[in-house]
């Protein structure tokens, strides 16, 4: 079980694999107040940037669950980069069937709630590995304006509006699901640029590195399309992580 060769191509060097930059990131940190101590699972943890810096910046501990090898080897060379190995893990595996050792103060999770077919379903999941009291933190898409045209909403990689809410139509469903809106910090168009924009200078570098790859065609046709798709989507498309406790 991997994660498609294009992703990692497409990811490159990039440490967070969401539309956060590096200040979003630690603003979330603490914003959620995370104490020394504090145990966390973070499920599509990617390279592992989150749990990394936090327990660096906070002094958390805990598991990071990826369904990609490379992404799972990026996490375990940042954490002893960062000298946080002995507190953070990263597990390769499919993070819908990962069962945590014991329940946890936070768990996460940050651009990949497919894993539980959809928002509902992914807090469920989450739910099962929290420690009564404990704090879900889950990353998703919302839409900042109401889409005015059908290639806008496929820009946005969206089959039809309705694969995403809005704002309020987000906020709406964590009450409706019985979670409490504890905290929230939401990406910006500028951080959305520093997650697509760095796509396009990956691609067009390794295009450059791997003429005869067979792949190439594909990554070139995605190259000339992007950007365009990209800049209709990104006065329309929001993406936010949302701190929820259960009520
Ligand atoms: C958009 S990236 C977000 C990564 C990370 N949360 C971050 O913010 O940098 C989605 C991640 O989910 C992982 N993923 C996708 N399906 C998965 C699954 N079933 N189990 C575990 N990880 C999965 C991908 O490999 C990828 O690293």
């Amino acid at each position: 079980m991997d994660l498609p060769r294009h992703h990692v191509i497409r990811e490159g060097d990039l440490r967070i694999l969401n539309p956060y930059d590096p200040g979003k990131l630690a603003t979330l940190g603490q914003a959620i107040r995370l104490r020394p101590g504090d145990t966390l699972l973070d499920l599509g943890s990617g390279k592992g940037e989150l749990l990394c810096t936090w327990a660096r910046d906070h002094g958390i501990a805990g598991t990071g669950v990826d369904v990609s090898t490379a992404f799972t080897a990026a996490a375990r060379d940042r954490a002893a980069e960062l000298g946080v190995a002995d507190r953070v893990r990263f597990v390769h595996g499919d993070a819908a069937a990962f069962v945590p050792e014991g329940p946890v103060d936070v768990a996460a999770c940050l651009g990949a709630t497919w894993i539980g077919g959809g928002v509902p379903g992914t807090l469920g999941i989450l739910a099962r590995a929290l420690r009564p009291g404990g704090m879900v933190l889950v990353g998703e898409p919302y839409w900042r304006l109401d889409p005015p045209d059908e290639e806008t909403v496929r820009a946005c990689h969206a089959s039809a509006r309705e694969d995403f809410h809005d704002l309020a139509g987000l906020v709406t469903l964590f009450g409706d699901l019985g979670w409490d809106l504890v905290e929230m910090v939401l990406a910006d168009q500028d951080s959305w640029d520093r997650y697509a924009a760095a796509h396009w200078l990956n691609l067009r570098r390794w295009l450059d590195a791997n003429p005869g790859d067979e792949l190439a065609g594909e990554l070139r046709r995605e190259l000339t399309g992007e950007p365009l798709r990209h800049v209709r989507r990104r006065e329309y498309l929001g993406w936010g992580v949302f701190a929820l406790i259960p009520r």
